[in-house]
């Protein structure tokens, strides 16, 4: 397989390099802009149309600038996420909060923001009744079980622990209104790393239906209706990015049919996805360590799972390129380790790869969404640095990389001294 394209040469890479020692994530910003625009021109038609990144996916505050940038919200599910969306300088209805199993502390936080709350469920309505007050925008995130089929990552709708069933909503939306609440949302999420346009506009249409009869029943009337993340992103190269202009003409066609068609327009349509707006737009660069042949080739990176778990825990597919050896034969079986003591901390398994000496720099691909994130401290392995490579060339280092006193911040070793035992 001939490489996935590169937002720098080996040269530029190495210039970057002298500056911030590997592993690093860089992050390209020309690439995310240029994916955010198309993002949102998809659905020009939907006066206020809005996409919530889900900074989960990639929680950094330069990143979320550069995208509020582009009209973008925050979708927040934590209050470490509600905090990061304050230092962006982000407030009221640009925050979505959508949590689960959510303690009081978040409600408040989010409240005090004005963040738009999502409530996981039915007995949540109570609870922040009783310890933050009902706001006048209440939204519910809808589980449709059975309607829905699911995927490996995110599992079937009817086992996940997430959102209200059907009947649960009519219960709910009623409750809401007898409490006063006069503006209401709706949300789902059962998608996830999903490359069918197809399976986006299927969710529209229980949405929609879903919209149509609660309106019938309880007479009110909804703000917008958010579909949730998941969209996916191909991460092999035989993979099609999904054709956010079919998602769009797909979801007009049933919002004429059910929303214009029954009188409910406007409602304006919202996206928290995550993966598809920065996932192809980072790289994990890495320098090769050390080469060992047992029963197997293995190449030993400088970094780990604690850079990036995705492989690992769901046997993902991430794309790697040699850099200066894009255009050697890949005809060398390898698998490709971190240092973590697991032996599933594996970046790749059997993979074709040309020749491959102590030095070679490796970049990951599509690092950009639960990539850096997701990592973790696990034998002691701190986190690396995140770069962002500008628009015109320059690059800022927006993170720094953790440092063993990082590790260590939350022990106390003067107290271990006077510790008898
Ligand atoms: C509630 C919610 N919204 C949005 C996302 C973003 O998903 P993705 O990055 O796949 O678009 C997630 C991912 O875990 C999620 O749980």
């Amino acid at each position: 397989m001939k490489s996935k394209s590169l937002p720098f040469t080996k040269e530029q890479l190495e210039k970057i390099i002298e500056k911030y020692p590997t592993p690093f994530h860089i992050y390209d910003e020309k690439g995310i802009v240029e994916y955010a625009q198309y993002f949102k021109h998809s659905f020009d038609w939907n006066n206020g149309f809005k996409e919530y990144y889900a900074i989960k996916a990639l929680p950094n505050p330069y990143v979320m600038k550069v995208l509020r940038n582009q009209g973008f919200g925050i979708d927040c599910s934590s209050l470490a996420e509600l905090v990061l969306a304050e230092k962006a300088g982000m407030r009221g209805e640009e925050i979505m909060f959508t949590s689960n199993d959510t303690p009081a502390e978040e409600y408040k936080k989010a409240a005090e923001l004005g963040a738009i709350i999502n409530l996981d469920d039915i007995t949540h309505i109570d609870y922040l009744d009783k310890h933050v007050g009902i706001p006048e925008l209440v939204c519910f995130r809808y589980n449709p079980g059975a309607l829905k089929g699911g995927n490996v990552i995110i599992g079937n709708p009817e086992d996940s622990k997430y959102g209200f069933t059907r009947e649960q909503l009519f219960e709910g939306y009623k409750k809401l209104k007898e409490m006063g609440v006069k503006r209401f949302g709706i949300h789902t999420m059962v998608a996830s790393n999903e490359l069918d346009a197809d399976y986006f506009v299927e969710t529209a249409d229980i949405i929609f239906d879903t919209i149509v009869d609660l309106n019938k029943e309880l007479g009110i009337r909804f703000e917008f209706a958010n579909l949730g993340g998941g969209i996916g992103i191909p991460y092999k190269k035989e993979h099609k990015p999904v054709n956010m202009q079919r998602v769009s003409d797909g979801i007009k066609e049933l919002y004429e049919e059910y929303i214009v068609g029954n009188g409910l327009d406007p409602l304006k349509i919202f996206f928290e996805s995550g993966r598809a707006i920065t996932g192809p737009y980072g790289y994990l660069v890495s320098t090769v360590l050390h080469l060992k042949e047992t029963y197997k080739k293995y190449v030993g990176l400088d970094s780990s799972m604690a850079n990036l778990m995705r492989p690992a825990i769901y046997k993902a597919y991430h794309h790697i390129t040699v850099m200066g050896k894009e255009d050697q034969s890949a005809r060398y079986l390898y698998d490709v380790t971190g240092s973590l003591c697991e032996n599933n901390d594996k970046f790749a398994i059997n993979r074709l790869l040309p020749e491959i000496e102590v030095g070679d720099i490796l970049v990951i691909h599509d690092t950009g969404a639960h990539g850096h994130s997701m990592g973790f401290n696990y034998n002691g392995k701190t986190r690396s640095a995140e770069l962002l490579l500008r628009e015109n060339g320059e690059v800022v280092q927006i993170r720094r990389k953790e440092t063993i006193d990082d590790y260590f911040a939350t022990l106390d070793f003067d107290g271990l001294k006077n510790f008898e035992v």
